[in-house]
Order: C-alpha cells, then structure tokens, then sequence
C-alpha cells in the first residue's frame, strides 16, 4: 500500500494537525511505503513572508521526526524539491474544470478571508493537492475531516484522466483514518476546528505554563442545571480534547460528574492540562533538540528529495507519453 501525505508549513504543528494526521503518519509507516511531504508550494497561496518561509518549513520538518516519523522507514521531503510536481498540476489543470474549482469550500472560505488576493494558486489549490497525491501513486492519504473535499475531487481528477486516456493509469486514493471517521480536534475558543491562532490552538512546542495557561482561559459554560442534559459544544470540545490525550477513566468521570451536576470546569481544566502536558513533553524535548541539528536535518531531506525523486519522475515520463507529448 501507498500512503502519502503533506502539511502547509505554516509555523509548528497544532494538536489538530498531530492527532487529524501525523499520529497515523506514525502508524502507517510501519507497514507501508509511505511519503510525507511539506506543502511549501502550497503555502504560497497566502503570500508568506519569504523571510519565515524556510523557518517554518524547518519547523514542520522537525516537528514530523519529532512526533515519530523516520526517515529510514518513511520518505520525508519538501514539497519544492520535487519540480515534478508542479509539472504533473499542470498536466491535470487542463481536465480542471473553472466551475467545480470555484465551488470548492476552501477557495470560497480563502475568498472571504481575503478578498484582496483572490489568486490563481488558490483556485487550483487542489490541482495542486491531487498532483501531490498521484505523483506517487498513492492509494491511501491519512488527513484529517477538513481535507476531505479535496481528497473528493483527487478522485475525481485521477478517474477523469483515467476515463479520457482510456487506461487504468491512476490508483483511485482514499482518505485514511485508523480510527475510522476522519477526525475534527476542536479549538479552545468554544467552535470549530483547532487552527494555528494562539487562542484556539495548543502546539507540540507550548511549554508547561503555556498549555496551563491557554487550558485555564478555554471557552466553557455556566454549567450543567439539569442532571443528563446535553452537552454544550464548547465543553464537548474540551471532552474531545480529552478523549485524545486522557486515560478514558478521566474522561467517563468527568462526564459522569456533568451528567449529576457536579462537574468543576476548573478541576476539568487542570486534569486536560496536565494530560496534554503529559502527552506533549516528550516531543517538545525532541522538537528542542533537533532543532540544534542542522546537518542532520540537511540530511534527511536531501535523502528524502532522492528518493521521492525517482516515482515523480517516472511517473511525469508515464503522463507525458499517455497525454501524447513525445520524445523526438
Ligand atoms: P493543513 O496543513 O491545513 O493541515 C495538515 C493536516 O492536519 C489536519 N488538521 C486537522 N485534523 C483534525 N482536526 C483539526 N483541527 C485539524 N487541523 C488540521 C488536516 O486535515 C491535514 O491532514 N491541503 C493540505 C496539505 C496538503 C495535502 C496534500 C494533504 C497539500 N497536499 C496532499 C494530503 C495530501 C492542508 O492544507 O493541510
């Protein structure tokens, strides 16, 4: 099996990106061929500062050897040192079609947050993201619920070029989760997702003091009136968060305590702390040391660029000859 997958290098990882999908990274690298990748192409849609772009792709880099992924198991490499794959987008951009770009949810979101810089990267974004994918001929992709959509439409462009060449050339990818449904890890701030802004997201690098700090300040409610009354969503989030890092004994007491009224946000608050506190420090000590490490770092990703070379490039070889475009 194929396994593949990438992050926007967008400053360090968040405990949504670790348990959405590095955590299965980890996992599946055991048995798989896997690739992981940094999205820095990608990135570019938001107009980086150049300045911090390589800081924040170091930053993923380490984040993903610390949090478990080995390089001697798995193919770890940056998304631009594979040229390759902006050719292939380009290749699948000409079966791409204006409408179902615009109606993906992401480019209407990005449109909203910034209407200033509505550009061409953004609409063929998940070109781009399928080309990721099918360079390598990947069959499973580990993400979490909010890539589900472009993982949609990677199908749908892999069986489009299959159908209009008439060859079973694309496997057909599929998102992947051990658990099953793929995962949403809620933010502090009492809805949706977690994402990198400091008051909604808890990073694999946050000290002590500072998951105490963002836990003690997370959104709650004024508490429980009625015994086994619903659970509002911003302590269902915490109860998520929970369920993630805790031992499911401290979750089923803390759910027992809000179904008979007893709960205290505050002892929940300081429990959940602690556990992510618990879970976290091992990487966040690996994550300091690595950070040290530049020759090895330098290494890993100049193996890993050799080795994701030789697929991508078989595989542009393939498309240009099924797409007609020959040799002399
Ligand atoms: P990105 O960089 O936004 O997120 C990286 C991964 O983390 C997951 N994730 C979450 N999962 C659960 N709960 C959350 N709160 C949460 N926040 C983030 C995302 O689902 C994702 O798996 N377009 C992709 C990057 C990409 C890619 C690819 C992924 C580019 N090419 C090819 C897979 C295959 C993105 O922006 O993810």
């Amino acid at each position: 099996m194929i396994v593949l997958s990438g992050i926007r290098p967008t400053g360090n990882l968040h405990l949504g990106n670790y348990f959405g999908a590095v955590k299965n990274f980890v996992k599946m690298q055991e048995t798989n061929k896997c690739f992981f990748f940094i999205a820095d192409y990608h990135s570019l849609t938001t107009h980086p500062d150049p300045k911090i772009l390589h800081h924040n792709v170091k930053n993923v880099l380490v984040d993903y050897l610390a949090s478990g992924l080995d390089p001697e198991k798995s193919t770890i490499y940056i998304q631009s040192d594979l040229p390759e794959v902006a050719e292939l987008a380009l290749l699948l951009s000409m079966h791409a079609y204006l409408g179902e770009l615009e109606r993906t949810t992401s480019f209407k979101e990005k449109a909203r947050q910034q209407p200033e810089n509505v550009n061409a990267g953004l609409l063929t974004y998940p070109v781009l993201q399928a080309a990721d994918i099918l360079i390598h001929h990947a069959n499973k992709v580990p993400v979490g619920k909010d890539q589900q959509q472009h993982l949609e439409m990677t199908r749908n462009f892999a069986a489009r070029f299959n159908r209009i060449y008439n060859k079973e050339y694309f496997p057909i990818p599929e998102p992947f989760n051990f658990g099953e449904e793929l995962l949403k890890i809620p933010g502090l701030d009492g809805s949706g997702k977690m994402g990198k802004s400091e008051n909604n997201g808890i990073f694999l690098i946050d000290d002590p003091a500072t998951i105490r700090k963002k836990v003690k300040r997370a959104v709650t409610d004024s508490g429980p009136t009625e015994p086994n009354s619903t659970v509002s969503e911003p302590v269902n989030n915490l109860f998520t968060l929970m369920a993630a890092v805790s031992k499911s004994d401290t979750l089923q007491f803390f759910k027992e305590q809000y179904a008979n009224c007893t709960i205290k946000y505050g002892d929940l608050k300081k429990q959940l702390a602690e556990d992510i506190i618990a879970y976290t420090q091992p990487i966040r000590e690996k994550i300091l040391d690595l950070s040290q490490n530049n020759d090895y770092l330098k290494k890993v990703v100049e193996n890993g660029k050799e080795k994701a070379k030789v697929s991508a490039a078989k595989t542009i070889k393939e498309v240009r000859e099924i797409m007609g475009i020959k040799e002399f």
